[in-house]
């Protein structure tokens, strides 16, 4: 990594306090400060189709921030005004989508299709739905398997037959009456594929084949950690996983979804092969940066013509993998470049995943500046996620211009009525609030 330090940086976020607020640089209208990556790059926002010119008129309603930054990239503006909202609740257009605040809930496996078929149950729905009733902006279901030995666990959810859709139907409905966006993140789990979970036991380990378990497949015959070994995917194999997702990503449009997140990150097979560590193969899927990011593109092209221009694609990265010699941030916002010229209308930047036995330095916001990089050099929206708790931490960050939206994940698995709470803090009227109008009676 090259200009800053995560330690530096998370540092200075870690409370919750009032402090002046500085400016949104919009990345989508080029609103906002000139950046020094937008003055460097000599790029522009200029070069976003159509569908992306939808969500900038949304995004461009954003509050103007209070006062310029006095530190960091958005230092010179001259045009803040005085904010009239929290940038947290202001809405965001998606293509055809728009997410009534920048609260989401990200994807988090939940290992509960308990009859091995893919298939949601009623535990979705009561997971789903209540969060996206809790005011969540965008509610994003858990990796879902694009092919049976794309599960993580046995349990997972999957879309590799069009017999799994209409259990799905139902929860996306209930999320979408609740008022918030429905989002699904399509997933292969290579390598870390055929794993235990509580459900099944075998948890931290490869399920032995005659116990429900596969073999796994991976971009090289490499093993992570104790999991059983991979096998190298030929390239026959590699076009019919991508095909695979083409058709995952239809049906959930299908059943309803707004938003498809493809999954590059953590370790699963689009970022094994994205990492030099994990992908030592030496056909056209491996070797330069152009090659190791061939699959995801290849993804990303078949799912963007598979489905209409009002869904919204979002990739979610690991903005490295916290290795030496490894995945890392350059190579991340070189792929987001490309990702972008693609049709991804969002990159969601999560880290690490990769490698077993690295040693990452989590607190509060040490993703955030993985994020706001991505967003000033790539110039495509992003969000932030990664131990954001507080209403004011999570603000800031989205009123800085670190993030486009910020992902609330494990403190959403204990409070699912988090963005209610969070307009509280922030001082919204209740009508202003994501109630449901059932509860207003209810309101803080
Ligand atoms: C129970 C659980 C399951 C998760 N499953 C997924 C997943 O399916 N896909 C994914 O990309 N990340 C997954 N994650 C990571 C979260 O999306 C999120 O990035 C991480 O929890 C950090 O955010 P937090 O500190 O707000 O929890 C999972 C996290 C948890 C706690």
């Amino acid at each position: 990594m090259r200009g800053f330090t995560v330690a530096d940086k998370t540092s200075a976020y870690d409370r919750d306090d009032d402090e002046d607020d500085p400016v949104i640089p919009n990345v989508l209208t080029g609103q906002g400060a000139t950046s020094a990556a937008q003055a460097s790059d000599g790029a522009s926002a200029a070069g976003a189709d159509d569908d992306t010119a939808d969500a900038e008129s949304v995004a461009s309603a954003a509050p103007s921030p209070k006062k310029p930054s006095r530190k960091g990239l958005f230092k010179s503006s001259k045009n803040a005004t005085k904010a009239e909202a929290p940038a947290l609740f202001s809405p965001i257009a998606l293509r055809g989508a728009t997410a009534r605040n920048r609260i989401w809930l990200p994807p988090m496996d939940t290992y509960s299709a308990f009859a091995r078929d893919g298939k949601p149950t009623p535990f979705h729905y009561q997971h789903y739905v209540s969060r996206a009733m809790g005011g969540f902006g965008l509610v994003c279901f858990e990796a879902t398997a694009v092919t049976p030995d794309g599960r993580i666990s046995p349990c997972d959810l999957g879309l590799w037959d069009d017999d799994q859709i209409e259990a799905y139907r139902w929860i996306v409905q209930g999320v979408k009456d609740a008022g918030a966006v429905a989002a699904i993140q399509l997933n292969h789990a290579g390598r870390k594929g055929s794993t235990g979970c509580f459900a099944t036991g075998f948890e931290g380990e490869s399920v032995p084949q005659d116990q429900g378990g596969w073999p796994t497949v991976a971009p090289s015959p490499i093993a992570f950690d104790n999991f059983a070994a991979p096998r190298e995917l030929t390239v026959d194999e590699i076009h019919g996983i991508v095909g695979a997702f083409r058709a995952a990503a239809v049906r959930a449009v299908n059943a309803g979804f707004d938003v498809i997140e493809i999954h590059a990150a953590h370790g699963y097979l689009l970022s094994e092969f994205l990492d030099p560590l994990t992908n030592t193969r030496t056909d056209e899927y491996g070797g330069s940066l152009e090659n190791r990011m061939r699959m995801l593109v290849e993804v990303v092209d078949a799912v963007r013509a598979a489905v209409a221009p009002s869904v919204a694609l979002f990739v979610r990265v690991s903005a490295t993998d916290w290795a030496a010699g490894g995945w890392d941030l350059n190579q991340t916002i070189e792929t987001a470049r490309v990702l972008k010229v693609h049709g991804v209308d969002l990159v969601d930047v999560s880290t690490g995943g990769i490698l077993p036995g690295v040693a990452i330095p989590a607190k509060p916001n040490y993703q955030v500046p993985f994020s706001e990089q991505i967003r000033l050099k790539a110039l495509v929206p992003t969000t932030a996620v990664g131990l954001i708790t507080k209403p004011k931490q999570a603000d800031r960050i989205v009123r800085r211009g670190e993030a486009d939206a910020v992902q609330i994940g494990r403190a959403a698995l204990r409070d699912p009525y988090w963005p209610l709470r969070a307009a509280d803090k922030l001082g919204l009227k209740t009508s202003e609030a994501p109630y449901q109008p059932q509860y207003i009676r209810g309101a803080y």
